[in-house]
């Protein structure tokens, strides 16, 4: 069964029913004011950071599901009936219904006794506030007199008191109304305020939540919809509400439409100069089309013609949008990240600077800057940090002998690397950053020699890295207090970081360092071979103990998949290893859905491995397909040249495939979702965590960069497919340090790899140059 559909023309997911499985979302914003918008309209906002400024609140496992959110109420003056064009809250079956999620704004429409309204939501133009542009259209042959309500549900900024201490907060909130405006704020802050406004007459209004309401009821039937009018109430103290009734006269066939500005003001005094020219209908329209000619150029850098219809629905839109959310927003807000004391991950956070480098490198620099000041003068680095305060934590895995993660800072090599071959600006790494103790300053690459000393300095019994609290697998906690855990997945990620170093100090011939990095790969790399095979895999760790993870000989956990993929990722795997244990990933872990994090799963909990055994079998990292991972072994793949298994793997997580089947995916079609229940699991194939997943910027990697093959190079740009055999050829424009290069790859000998030749501007040539900026070049490529 299905719930909507793919309008690739206009690059949107029109959903035709309201009652998905879950709440399907849409994102609003830039990463500087923004929120949630569900396709009821539920969700919430706020400014810089969901924890420390937020707007409109949320209420979480609430009953009915996904409220409140930016309701619009439409009421017949006449006959008193009232309904919301999203279905939610007031649930009136209504005669028409479709929301459609757009690149940064999305649109509800519902139609009711010949009244349709609809109303698009979206942020102009990377402001404090957001727009509701309501549509009311009268299709009947008979004059009405409709009203109309806003209903936005003020937050105590502090997301956290605003649940924790209601005795303080629901003293000090305070709301009033002037002129249209209407402004919340706490009794002691009185420049700043949150807010809602609209350039209409207002008829009526109610600041205060509880009279908006009125007792005993709910956002379904508020007393002040029901009786036609607000009651002018001024805020004192309690829950504040942006409700404004507007009268609306509609003449047979009339469309009107009107504005409410829903945001955050710095200094209210000002305000309402900042919002006039977005309250008229006119200057919403055109703050829209501005927006969407945004997303036309930040999708423009890279759009591709593959024989794969779905292949080119996320490479072209749904999967750059997606990356571009997880960009501004880490793993910290979504429906099931809330917001709360999580915090943008460091790890999370490098490695989605990777999904949006090939066009937003100035601002991907902006966050890797931001990361390497969480780094500690030893190397490792924060967990996480808030965009709000900047201050930054070491997360919630509990702490033993060890406050730190084994991988954080090795991530932050990856994402530079990145960077310089995107841009080619080497002077990054002689900049100066402060570490976070915020006075110790060293350059990008002194930073990033410290993120590998700081393994280097911190190795187990077996010489491999010590585990720390967890690696890239937050639940498995391996440090009982002992301080030997080791992680064979951090050891290797390592190798990478090590190669990814050499690479980037050969390329600036920077001698002394190669040899320093070869060393350590190799030792590195030595003692994971001398130490982690296990036959036809590798381990995956040595808990507290001594005793290793991932063997043929444990009952559960005999094989985990990161430390198969990342042993040819990290170059550790030589020869028959990197069949083998790739073949065992295929073997023991691979399900119609995507790959299983590892297999057996655990079945009961276990304190030497932690959060892992906390979770029943075939969920999250215990057996569950966790998607994150499954890229990571398509770039394995395609490492060893097996194009066609690489592009399975990638079908067999597309989401867009399970479009017709979305009432079993559940979650989002148009976006990776974090996990899907594994083959253990009695609900295999159910997908949750939709949105903020490391996921979305692996996956285009693996596809664009890698099955694709068109990546950058530090003094190039590299055009190296590894694609199924019965491809013919296909096509990517890609816009590169400025130049646009409209590359055409033909396969006529049905090959997963291989160059026969490549001619630019056509001519021969054995590298793809770096071309001055705003010029176009033709590049063909044959395989063979
Ligand atoms: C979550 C975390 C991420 C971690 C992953 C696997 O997505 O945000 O940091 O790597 O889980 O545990």
């Amino acid at each position: 069964m299905k719930f909507g559909y793919f309008d690739r023309k206009a690059r949107e997911y029109v959903i035709t029913r309201p009652d998905t499985p879950t709440p399907w979302i849409n994102y609003i914003g830039s990463g500087n004011y923004g929120g949630i918008v569900s396709n009821t309209a539920g969700g919430y906002s706020f400014h810089k950071d969901p924890q420390n400024r937020r707007v409109l609140r949320y209420r979480y496992n609430s009953i009915p599901m996904d409220r409140p959110g930016r309701y619009i109420y439409i009421r017949d003056a006449v006959t008193g009936e009232y309904w919301n064009p999203g279905f939610q809250p007031a649930q009136t079956k209504l005669d028409s219904y479709c929301c459609k999620h757009g690149m940064g704004y999305t649109n509800i429409e519902g139609e009711y006794k010949g009244i349709t309204a609809d109303v698009t939501y979206f942020v102009p133009d990377d402001r404090d506030f957001e727009i509701w542009l309501v549509k009311v259209k009268n299709r009947l042959n008979i004059k009405k007199n409709i009203q109309i309500f806003s209903y936005a549900e003020f937050c105590f900024w502090e997301a956290i008191l605003d649940q924790q201490n209601v005795d303080w907060v629901q003293q000090i909130n305070q709301g009033h109304y002037k002129d249209g405006i209407i402004t919340w704020h706490p009794h002691h802050i009185d420049k700043a305020a949150a807010f809602i406004a609209t350039g209409e007459d207002v008829s009526s209004f109610d600041t205060n939540l509880e009279t908006f309401i009125g007792k005993y009821r709910s956002e379904s039937n508020p007393i002040a919809v029901e009786q036609g009018a607000c009651s002018n109430s001024i805020s004192l103290r309690q829950n504040g509400v942006g409700a404004l009734c507007l009268d609306i006269e509609l003449e047979k066939g009339e469309e009107k439409e009107v504005v409410f500005v829903v945001g955050y003001a710095e200094d209210k005094s000002k305000l309402k100069k900042k919002i006039k020219e977005y309250l008229s209908p006119k200057g919403a329209h055109a703050a829209l089309e501005r927006l969407n000619e945004y997303w036309e150029n930040y999708t423009s850098k890279l759009s591709v013609e593959t024989p794969d219809e779905e292949m080119n629905l996320f490479l072209n839109t749904w999967n750059q949008y997606q990356c571009k959310t997880t960009f501004n927003w880490s793993r910290f807000v979504s429906l099931y990240q809330l917001g709360l004391a999580r915090g943008m991950g460091i790890r999370d956070s490098a490695q989605d600077t990777l999904g949006v480098m090939h066009t937003i490198p100035e601002e991907a620099k902006g966050l890797i800057i931001k990361l390497l000041k969480c780094q500690y003068t030893d190397g490792r680095a924060y967990h996480l940090f808030f965009p709000l305060t900047g201050e930054g934590g070491s997360g919630d895995a509990p702490v033993k002998k060890f406050d730190w993660y084994s991988d954080d800072h090795l991530w932050l090599i990856l994402a530079v690397n990145a960077y310089l071959k995107e841009t080619g600006d080497f002077e990054f790494i002689n900049e100066k950053v402060l570490y976070n103790d915020k006075e110790t300053e060293a350059t990008v690459l002194e930073h990033l020699n410290m993120a590998l000393e700081f393994t280097a300095n911190n190795l187990g019994p077996h010489k491999i890295a010590l585990a720390g609290r967890a690696d890239w697998n937050d639940t498995l906690n391996l440090d009982i207090g002992l301080g030997v855990a080791e992680s064979v997945f951090t050891s290797m990620l390592y190798c990478r970081a090590a190669l990814e170093m050499i690479e980037i100090c050969e390329f600036l011939v920077k001698k002394n360092e190669v040899k320093k990095y070869k060393k350590m790969f190799e030792e590195m790399k030595k003692a994971i071979n001398d130490t982690c095979w296990d036959g036809e895999w590798y381990k995956r760790a040595f808990d507290d103990y001594s005793n290793p993870l991932g063997t043929k000989e444990a009952k559960f956990g005999k094989i985990f998949i990161n430390s198969q993929s990342w042993a040819v990722l990290g170059n550790v795997a030589d020869g028959e290893y990197a069949r083998k244990c790739l073949d065992s990933v295929e073997k023991h872990l691979n399900t119609k859905y995507g790959i299983v994090a590892m297999y057996p799963a655990y079945t009961e909990y276990d304190k030497t491995k932690g959060g892992i055994t906390t979770y029943p079998p075939g969920t999250k990292e215990n057996g569950g397909i966790f998607l994150h991972t499954n890229p990571w072994v398509m770039i394995a793949e395609i490492m060893l040249g097996n194009g066609d298994k690489a592009f399975k793997y990638y079908k067999q997580i597309m989401p867009a495939a399970r479009n017709e089947e979305a009432d079993h995916l559940e979650v989002e079609p148009y976006v990776y979702p974090q996990n899907i229940l594994g083959k253990e699991h009695p609900q295999f194939g159910i997908g949750r965590n939709s949105w903020l997943s490391g996921t979305a910027a692996w996956n285009l990697v693996a596809s664009s960069q890698h099955i694709l093959g068109v990546r950058a190079g530090f003094d190039r740009l590299i055009v190296d497919p590894c694609i199924p055999k019965n491809w013919e050829g296909f096509k990517v424009k890609r816009v590169f340090r400025g130049a646009t290069y409209l590359i055409e790859v033909k396969n006529p000998n049905g090959v997963n790899k291989g160059i026969e030749k490549i001619l630019v501007d056509g001519k021969k040539s054995d590298k793809i140059p770096v071309f001055s900026e705003g010029t176009t070049h033709d590049v063909l490529v044959i395989m063979g």
